[in-house]
């Protein structure tokens, strides 16, 4: 039996810092007001030329070096995104391009800020039934462009960004790469998270719109039950868990999941601040921060978490790296 391991991430930010002084000049909001809400101090922000498939190449190509691999080993790459270059092809296609991973099969994965979670949980799906064996999951976004820059409300929360990891369904230990994943969908509260616009709908691209409260209540009591459900069926407790690297929507969210998996600061990778949310790249850019910084390590063991609108959420526990 193959295991399905973790080995190389990558990270890309865009050049363009927006702070939160920069928002209050043209949005009637102020730092304090969106620190204490949220954490968030800044945020990185695409140029109108600057494509979800650019930013997700420069993350997969750092995730290739990281991974040792070459391209042409590639054999599938999914990119997790709600803010596809174009309405068709998929993003998935256009990276394989500009990579020059030519031996590669590419489609995109929609569950907006779950859409990391639930493009690991695909490859894995895929990988296990023998359907690749070098896989790229990336989340790219480039968010700031759905955002009504009047609307304070959301115009303050997001942030652009791509990350990217390499898979590799390899003979390995037990208990290596990835454990176990669980997603969840509730399309009844498809309205508390939402764009206003569409292809068969209005025609036009939509502006993000959002009842914060409720999917803060939401996020917090549903990812508690993912998260408990993973580890129970990898027989594990929250005392196994070595970082909890989380999806990066609001400090107050992920410390309320801190306290209730009762883990400490130096167990938690929060990025927020300086990234806020960058939909489905927030996880990966998560993990290639606490790679980068030396805190994960191979052979740790990382709890992942994401809801977004849908809702649609989901966790998984992963190994990282590989056997020494
Ligand atoms: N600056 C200043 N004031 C603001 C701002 C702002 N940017 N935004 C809202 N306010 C005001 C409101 O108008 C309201 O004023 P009022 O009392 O005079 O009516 C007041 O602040 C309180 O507004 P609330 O929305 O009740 O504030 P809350 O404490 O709930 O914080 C927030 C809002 C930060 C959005 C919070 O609800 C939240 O984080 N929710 C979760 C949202 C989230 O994480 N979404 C993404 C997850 S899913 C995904 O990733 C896509």
């Amino acid at each position: 039996m193959k295991q399905i391991l973790m080995t190389g991430v990558g990270a890309y930010l865009p050049e363009t810092i927006l702070t939160n002084d920069d928002l209050s000049k043209f949005v009637d909001t102020d730092d304090n007001w969106i620190r204490q809400r949220t954490g968030i101090i800044s945020r990185r922000k695409a140029n109108p030329e600057e494509l979800t498939s650019d930013l997700a190449v420069k993350a997969a190509n750092q995730a290739l070096l990281s991974s040792g691999l070459n391209v042409l080993d590639i054999d599938c790459i999914i990119v997790a995104t709600t803010t596809p270059d174009c309405t068709f092809p998929a993003t998935a296609t256009i990276v394989q391009e500009k990579l020059g991973a030519l031996n590669a099969f590419a489609f995109d994965v929609q569950a907006v800020c779950a859409g990391f979670v639930y493009a690991l949980s695909v490859a894995n799906g895929l990988m296990s039934a023998g359907q690749g064996s070098n896989t790229l999951v990336i989340g790219a976004e480039t968010f700031t462009k759905l955002l009504d820059w009047r609307d304070r409300s959301t115009c303050v929360l997001f942030g652009d960004g791509a990350g990217a990891v390499v898979l590799q369904a390899e003979k390995s230990e037990e208990g290596y790469g990835i454990i176990a994943n669980t997603l969840h969908s509730d399309g009844r509260y498809k309205d508390i998270l939402y764009v206003d616009g569409g292809v068969s709908s209005t025609g036009t691209i939509g502006h993000v719109k959002m009842q914060g409260r409720d999917v803060f209540k939401h996020a917090v009591e549903k990812l508690a039950a993912a998260m408990d459900e993973v580890l129970h069926i990898s027989n594990l407790t929250s005392d196994d868990i070595d970082w909890l690297v989380p999806h990066q929507a609001n400090i107050r969210i992920i410390n309320a999941m801190q306290k209730k998996l009762n883990l400490p600061d130096e167990k938690v990778i929060k990025t927020v601040s300086h990234h806020a949310n960058t939909s489905a790249a927030s996880i990966p850019l998560a993990l290639t921060s606490g790679v980068e910084s030396g805190k994960i390590k191979s052979g740790h063991l990382l709890a992942l978490e994401a809801i977004g609108g849908g809702l649609s959420w989901g966790a998984s526990l992963v190994r990282y790296g590989r056997p020494v």
